[in-house]
């Protein structure tokens, strides 16, 4: 493929990829969302915007582009990927995150409920501007 049309791909795949993002539908509940963070994910992360923990601020991670928060030391692994934080890769990382990304720094080895992987992201969708 010539870069020309590589370019041409992926302007397309950015426009198609941007409103797909907002329509996605999610059945899950935010409330029982915010438990699962305060329960499991604040250990590692701030919902707070600009915050770094252990892992990077999970404030603005719904729609952003993965490994990409400015000033956090990412796993060599995660910044390989080439993803943007959408329900459907959502739902695999937090399955299991370390078998979706071998060599990821994230430990937490998953939420084994669907509902609950569900209700953390319906969470996430709400921590933005
Ligand atoms: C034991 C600590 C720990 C726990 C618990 C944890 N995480 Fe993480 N998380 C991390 C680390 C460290 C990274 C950075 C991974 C890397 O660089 O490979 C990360 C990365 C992420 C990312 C990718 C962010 C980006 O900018 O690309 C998301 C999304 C995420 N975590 C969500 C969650 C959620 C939701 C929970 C709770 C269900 C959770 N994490 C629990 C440590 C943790």
């Amino acid at each position: 493929m010539s870069v020309r049309n590589l370019l041409a791909g992926l302007a397309l795949s950015a426009t198609i990829a941007a409103p797909a993002l907002a329509a996605e539908p999610l059945a899950g509940d935010p409330q029982h969302g915010l438990e699962i963070y305060k329960h499991i994910c604040s250990l590692c992360h701030s919902n707070k915007k600009g915050v770094i923990v252990i892992g990077p601020p999970l404030y603005g991670a719904y729609g952003r582009k993965v490994a990409s928060y400015p000033g956090y030391h990412y796993s060599e692994a995660l910044k390989a990927k080439d993803w943007t934080w959408d329900v459907p890769h959502l739902l695999i990382w937090e399955a299991g995150a370390r078998k979706m990304v071998p060599g990821t720094k994230m430990s937490f080895p998953g939420l084994k409920n669907p509902k609950d992987r569900q209700d953390i992201i319906a969470y996430l969708q709400t921590l933005h501007d």
